[in-house]
């Protein structure tokens, strides 16, 4: 059952009706400041962190789901109503939600009266901006009030759920004109407040939560609207709000429009106060003066359409599959850009306290972002790397405001250090930009201890070679890519972090994994260290790969698919010869995109085997058979029921590694079909089972031995988006950056004709036209461009900024 539609010419989802399965949010924001919301205008935002500068309170996990956000309350002749239905819930005439890309358009009906209320983040602008547009559909005059409301966050987002007795006392506001200024703490440490404005004359405000709501009501009765009018409360403690009611009249079809600005605005240290105990205002007035009328918020919206099409126009593809063409096109890219900011930190299942950047999970993310904006990409790169520590291994995670590691959730991860070098091979082979490895980069954020890029990619391989096991595979740690096996944690203490834990460090459990994934950047490693002139180190990494392939090859096997690991007593683990989780994903993935068993046959092996114990109808599942019970050798990952996140659920992050190996034995159809089965576009249909947004990855889906196979849970921030844009644009379509230039190398279903692709690159703009006459699925004859004949099938630099076409025949 589907919820709403596709609109790929506006590339909106449009949502038909508010009770979705789950609340089905957007992002909007670009830059520093963002906003989370929901297709019933639940949500909240934030500056930069959302954990340490929160501008508006959501409560996660709540009774309804989903209450709290900004809300635009209509009162007509005591009639209330709200347009995104939540969260008063009167009957609706007509309902739209319609998601864009950096924008969310809700549209309410009731009594003949139409409400469109459109938000966004404009680019440049550190504020949420939305125009409340009111239209008389009736024949009759109309008269009604309506009032905003937003509810302010004391900053620090965990501290404002938990320290009540300080912060019941604190929070403190101002009212100016028709501007709420939110300035808790403003008097003492912080230099920033938020404002809250609308450009029109105000009937009244409302600044004290209790006062607008009444203490024992909810979001969907509250006093202030109910009567019909503004109280004008100060807050004073307690729970600051910003409301203000207007009282509209509208002709027959008349239309009106009001702009609200929810922002925040910061002040210089020594330009905090306007004199003694006066704010200074000055950045307020600037924000707000820019979005004074409709037409500066049009140009706004304009803007923000211009900025995605010109992202999205990197990589567009027209092929016979509609569904894949809409993801490519615009929802799988806009995803990446939105993991790309937001890492694992805030979603509608990540609570924007708990999770900092990871440094895994932000390298990963580069993969489907770095062609997007290549200067962001080079950037974060440059961040994460500055959290390294001289060892070479690595903070899990990092605070974005501070860009410091912080041990939260702990660090040893020993597949870490290899995403660097993943990342940044990505970053030179999408832009050629090689300078980026003289780049001097601190450790451990301390600038006295900077070294070229180049070094720390050294540390990050050396860490693998320095930490090997009893049968020369890489220690695995805390955990590898898998955060939840924990092969040294053995722990039996209820509530105990699995991932900061570490009983002993065995020096056994090994991983065949990071082996795998040791294989598989070994050359793009070795490739960056000839450019830097570093022959002995890029022989060294030859010779050490070399090893870690026969060593996979003798003791990572187990006779049809490759091994997991080694624990910490050197037992198997993902073997035949165990009870539960004989088979495991990871492995089948990476050693085979490393080309490990692919010229001895095992790696086809490898992939039957996932296809026969692994595949199922809504996707790849992690493991087989799932865990039945708790292992305290193995850890986290057994402490899930089966079939849920780590035991077995169909983990979508490493369903692409699948689709990436099938291509590297030229499996096409296989490719396809597991690109398929999780992507949201296909997934659409069955909306009630599944639950999150048809438009975004989920990060898990329940698999077969879960009471509610097919559903999905913690969807948007996942590096799935960015694995699956990279599967399907650079191994299905096979349009693949190298070095040296643009690779086109597809692997698609034998009953495809062709297709094609507009891609940017370095400047150039290439039109490419993919023919498949003799109906393979792999395999490229021959390529012209601009007409002539060119070797093999790497398309070269041209640097002439200019478009070429490009025509590539399959066979
Ligand atoms: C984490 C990833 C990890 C994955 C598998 C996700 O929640 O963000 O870093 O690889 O889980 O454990």
């Amino acid at each position: 059952m589907k919820y709403g539609y596709f609109d790929d010419a506006a590339r909106e989802y449009v949502i038909t009706r508010p009770d979705t399965p789950y609340p089905w949010i957007n992002y909007l924001g670009e830059e520093d400041f963002f906003s989370l919301m929901s297709n019933t205008s639940g949500g909240y935002s934030f500056y930069k962190d959302a954990r340490m500068l929160r501008l508006t309170r959501y409560r996660y996990n709540n009774v309804p789901t989903d209450a709290g956000g900004k809300y635009y309350y209509i009162n007509e002749n005591g009639d209330l109503w709200t347009p995104g239905w939540m969260p008063v819930k009167a009957d609706l005439e007509k309902y739209e939600c319609r998601h864009g890309l950096g924008y969310t358009v809700i549209t309410g009906k009731r009594n003949g009266l139409l409400c469109e209320q459109t938000a966004l983040v404009p680019l440049g602008y550190t504020a949420e901006v939305t125009r409340v547009k009111f239209r008389n559909e009736t024949d009759k005059k109309k008269e009604f009030t309506f009032f905003s409301f937003v509810e302010f966050c004391l900053w620090n987002a965990l501290d404002d759920m938990t320290n009540f007795q300080r912060n019941f006392s604190i929070g403190e506001v101002e009212v100016i004109g028709t501007t709420i200024y939110h300035k808790t703490e403003y008097r003492e440490r912080r230099n920033h407040y938020a404002v809250f404005s609308v450009n029109a004359n105000i009937d009244g405000f409302d600044t004290d939560r209790e006062t607008f709501i009444g203490l024992y009501n909810g979001f969907d009765d509250p006093d202030v609207p109910k009567a019909g009018k503004s109280r004008n409360s100060i807050a004073s403690g307690w729970a600051p709000i910003g409301s203000h009611s207007i009282k509209v009249k509208l002709e027959p079809g008349e239309e009106k429009s009001f702009i609200f600005v929810l922002g925040y605005c910061e002040n210089p240290e020594d330009q905090k106060w306007e004199c003694p105990g006066v704010i200074n205002k000055a950045p307020a007035q600037k924000l707000l003066a820019a979005f004074r009328t409709d037409e500066q918020f049009e140009a706004a919206m304009q803007a923000m359409h211009a900025y995605f099409e010109e992202q999205l126009s990197n990589y567009q593809a027209k092929t016979p599959d509609e569904k894949m063409n809409r993801m490519v096109n615009t929802w799988n890219q806009y995803q990446c850009t939105v993991t790309y900011h937001m890492s694992r930190s805030a979603s509608y299942f990540e609570s924007g306290i708990g999770r900092g950047m990871g440094f895994r999970d932000s390298t990963q993310d580069l993969l489907g972002f770095v062609h997007i904006i290549p200067e962001l990409a080079r950037e974060r790169i440059l961040d994460i790397a500055a959290t390294q520590m001289e060892d070479g291994s690595a903070y899990h995670q990092y605070q974005p405001l501070t860009k410091k590691g912080n041990n939260d959730i702990g660090s040893g991860f020993n597949d870490d250090p290899l995403w660097l070098i993943f990342g940044v091979a990505a970053y030179i082979k999408e832009t050629g930009d090689e300078s980026i490895l003289d780049e001097m980069v601190a450790y451990d954020c301390d600038a006295s201890k900077a070294k070229p890029l180049s070094d720390h990619l050294i540390r990050s391989f050396h860490h693998v070679t320095d930490n090997l096991g009893p049968h020369g595979l890489p220690l695995i740690g805390r955990a590898d890519w898998n955060d939840c096996l924990n092969l040294n944690c053995f722990s039996k203490t209820p509530g105990e972090s699995f991932q900061t834990t570490a009983n002993f460090e065995s020096g056994v459990a090994e991983s065949v994994f990071i082996a795998g994934m040791f294989v598989a950047v070994g050359e793009d490693y070795q490739q960056l260290c000839k450019m830097r002139g570093l022959d002995d180190e890029a022989a060294f990494a030859d010779v050490e790969c070399k090893k870690m392939y026969d060593t996979v090859m003798k003791d990572g096997w187990d006779g049809k698919w490759f091994l997991r690991a080694y624990d910490a007593f050197g037992n198997k683990i993902g073997s035949h010869e165990n009870r539960d989780g004989q088979i495991f994903i990871e492995p089948q993935g990476f050693c085979v995109m490393a080309g490990i068993g692919i010229k001895e046959g095992r790696a086809k092996e490898a992939l039957d085997s996932v296809r026969d114990l692994l595949d199922t109808p809504y996707g790849v599942s992690l493991l087989w058979p799932t865990y039945k019970e708790y292992h305290v050798e193995l850890g986290e990952i057994t402490s899930y029921p089966p079939s849920y996140k780590e035991n077995g659920g169909i983990f979508c992050h490493n369903n692409p590694w699948i689709t990436i190996a099938e291509t590297m034995i030229g499996r096409g159809d296989r490719a396809l079909s597991t690109y398929q089965h999780i992507c949201p576009a296909y997934t659409e249909d069955i909306s009630e089972r599944h639950r999150t947004e048809p438009y975004v990855y989920p990060q898990m889906i329940a698999s077969v031995d879960a009471p509610r196979q097919g559903e999905a849970k913690n969807s948007w921030l996942t590096g799935t988006a960015s694995w699956t844009l990279y599967s399907v644009t650079q191994y299905i379509l096979g349009i693949r950056p190298q070095y040296n230039g643009l690779m086109i190398d597809p692997c698609i279903s034998d009953k495809w004709d062709g297709f094609t692709i507009t891609r940017k690159f370095r400047g150039d703009t290439f039109h490419i036209t993919v023919t498949n006459p003799d109906h393979v699925m792999k395999g490229v004859k021959s390529i012209t461009v601009d007409g002539k004949a060119i070797e093999g099938n790497v398309l070269p630099v041209y640097g002439d900024g200019k478009e070429h076409n490009v025509q590539a025949v399959m066979g």
